[in-house]
């Protein structure tokens, strides 16, 4: 399934950009050992639980990497957007944080989650910390040689955008417990909690690089569909996904009764005894046995619900990629922007 040529091509772009936005991450962490802030730094990698230092291992960093992206392709000068890149990847951070806790998960990027180690009230500490840094990360922008308006701009854009995000969580949240989700509510609402910051991240690049707000807002609605096409093939790995490629357990989603799209399209779809045992088992709230979730399973086979996700996702990534065709890219600008869309939809992890 793996696009070998797209995962190259997205290695190379972490390879250029990761190291400078590693340094801008390092500078803006508070290296305190007391407070909230040993957690933010195992919770992005840098360190174990007991503050021992180890070798990377946050995650894939695909928001500043979209944003530098973005800047470059636009024609501009990528370091000028080091402060942006850092802090959309604080904000995405601050949201995972809090996501482990309301998604009751204990495992990500491999590794125990920060509320499983430390508990809710110290994590979610952590997770307002991560975001207050975000923000006078984004402030910093002030020193990178740009027009007032523009840092300003983006500023607004980010905020904006990240209270969306937080709005989507939410309708992410009260699904869990909605009848009759249709796939039209979950694109709604997964555009907001998963495509307005990687909106954002295009957004921001392409302002930086050329102070044109009508340029940007071209980028940002691609990558909004990115941002779509993202979190429907997380929807699939979290069902389907190997846990050695996701560092995710495999079934949390099911067992959540989170509303994923494979979930919403199963609950539409599904006939006769199937249907009616699938609308018991989700209007319920005892905790489901492996049989259940097999059973789930089967009837997503059934109904051939991972190919109707999938071609969803495929979907989003090809409106993504037509709307760069109005952009004035170079041919490699447009490959490079196609690979990270051929990516989204192909990843195992
Ligand atoms: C996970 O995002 C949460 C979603 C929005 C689907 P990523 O898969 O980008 O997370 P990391 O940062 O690489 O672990
Ligand atoms: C991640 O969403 C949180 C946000 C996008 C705000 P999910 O709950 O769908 O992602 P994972 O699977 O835990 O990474
Ligand atoms: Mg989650
Ligand atoms: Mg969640």
């Amino acid at each position: 399934m793996v696009h070998v040529a797209a995962e190259r091509e997205v290695t190379e772009l972490q390879r250029k950009y990761l190291a400078a936005v590693s340094s801008e991450l390092h500078a803006v962490i508070p290296h305190e050992l007391d407070g909230p802030y040993p957690l933010l730094r195992y919770h992005l990698g840098w360190e174990e639980a007991n503050g021992a230092v180890r070798e990377d291992g946050g995650g894939k960093a695909l928001r500043p990497v979209l944003c530098l992206t973005a800047a470059e392709v636009a024609g501009g000068d990528w370091h000028q957007a080091l402060a942006a890149a850092a802090s959309l990847e604080l904000i995405h951070n601050f949201s995972l944080v809090h996501d482990d806790i309301q998604d009751g998960d204990v495992e990500r990027r491999h590794r125990s989650t920060v509320w499983s180690l430390w508990g809710i009230p110290k994590a979610m500490t952590a997770g307002n910390a991560m975001r207050v840094v975000a923000d006078r990360t984004i402030a910093m922008l002030s020193n990178a040689n740009l027009p007032d308006a523009c840092v300003v701009d983006a500023s607004l854009v980010l905020t904006e955008r990240y209270l969306e995000m937080i709005e989507g969580q939410y309708q992410d949240i009260s699904f869990e417990n909605a009848d009759g989700v249709t796939p039209e509510q979950y694109l709604e609402m997964v555009g907001r909690k998963t495509g307005a910051l990687i909106d954002a991240s295009m957004y921001l690049g392409a302002l930086i690089a050329t102070q044109d707000t009508a340029q940007a807002e071209a980028f940002g609605w691609s990558g909004r569909r990115l941002g779509l096409a993202f979190q429907i093939r997380d929807d699939i790995l979290g069902i389907w996904g190997d846990p050695a490629e996701t560092g995710k357990a495999i079934g949390a989603d099911i067992r959540r009764r989170k509303k994923s799209l494979p979930v919403v399209y199963l609950l539409q779809k599904a006939k006769g005894s199937d249907k009616k045992w699938l609308h018991g088992l989700y209007d319920a709230d005892y905790e489901m046995s492996d049989a259940d979730v097999n059973r789930v399973l089967e009837i997503m086979e059934l109904v051939g619900a991972k190919q109707y996700c999938q071609q969803m996702a495929e979907d989003q990534s090809r409106q993504a990629d037509a709307a760069t065709e109005e952009l004035p890219l170079t041919p490699a600008a447009r490959d490079t922007l196609r690979a990270l869309g051929e990516y989204f939809v192909t990843r195992e992890k």
